[in-house]
């Protein structure tokens, strides 16, 4: 039998309500019901730094590496952060980048990024882009995603409202799992 495709969501924001991590779980609903779709939670990682790799990795890390090693592919949501990465996100990513087993690595990325300011996160998402390059991922390079006045297209606890949001979402998703399938 055919291994089911499997992709991977992260969010950039911890927040509650975050509207990143609603638009997850918008992707989570809509995703086509052949592929395997999870959103990871990515808070209990802690903060990298280089001497995890001599005294080795804890646990949680191990256990967040292992989630990636089966993925086809990720798909990060986020904020932007002054003009840039979130934290929490770059520490995953970091973290995905370090020890023999690099689990990312020549993998597909589809980003989106919500942001309550007219411009949807433009900025984080190119930053993003330099920073998966490292990785030697390959991202999706359209459809792109910016979802911005985020507070119109999303109710208080995060859950997407808008219909032509959740259209858009729904064409970036199915456009990365049509280049999962390209890539077979
Ligand atoms: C520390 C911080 C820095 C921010 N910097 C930016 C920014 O550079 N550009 C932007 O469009 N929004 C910025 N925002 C606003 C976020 O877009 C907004 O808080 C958004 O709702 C966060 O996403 P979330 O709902 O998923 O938590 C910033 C918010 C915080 C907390």
């Amino acid at each position: 039998m055919e291994k089911q495709l499997k992709i991977i969501g992260m969010s950039g924001s911890l927040r509650k309500g975050s509207y990143n991590t609603g638009a997850l779980r918008y992707v989570e609903q809509a995703m086509s019901k052949d592929v395997v779709y999870k959103t990871l939670d990515i808070s209990d990682l802690p903060f990298y730094n280089q001497d995890f790799d001599t005294s080795g990795y804890p646990d949680v890390a191990l256990a967040f590496k292992e989630e990636l090693r089966d993925a086809d592919a990720v798909l990060l949501a986020t904020p932007e952060y002054n003009y840039s990465i979130p934290p929490v996100l770059k520490n995953a990513l970091d973290w995905a980048s370090r020890g023999d087993e690099k689990p990312l690595v020549g993998k597909l990325a589809a980003l989106l990024s919500v942001t309550i300011g007219p411009l949807g996160g433009a900025r984080v998402q190119y930053h993003l882009r330099q920073t998966l390059l490292a990785l030697d991922m390959k991202v999706l390079n359209r459809p792109e995603l910016f979802i911005a006045d985020a507070a119109e297209k999303f109710d208080e606890d995060g859950n997407m409202q808008d219909e032509k949001t959740k259209k858009y979402t729904k064409r970036l998703i199915d456009a990365l799992v049509e280049e999962i399938k390209k890539s077979k």
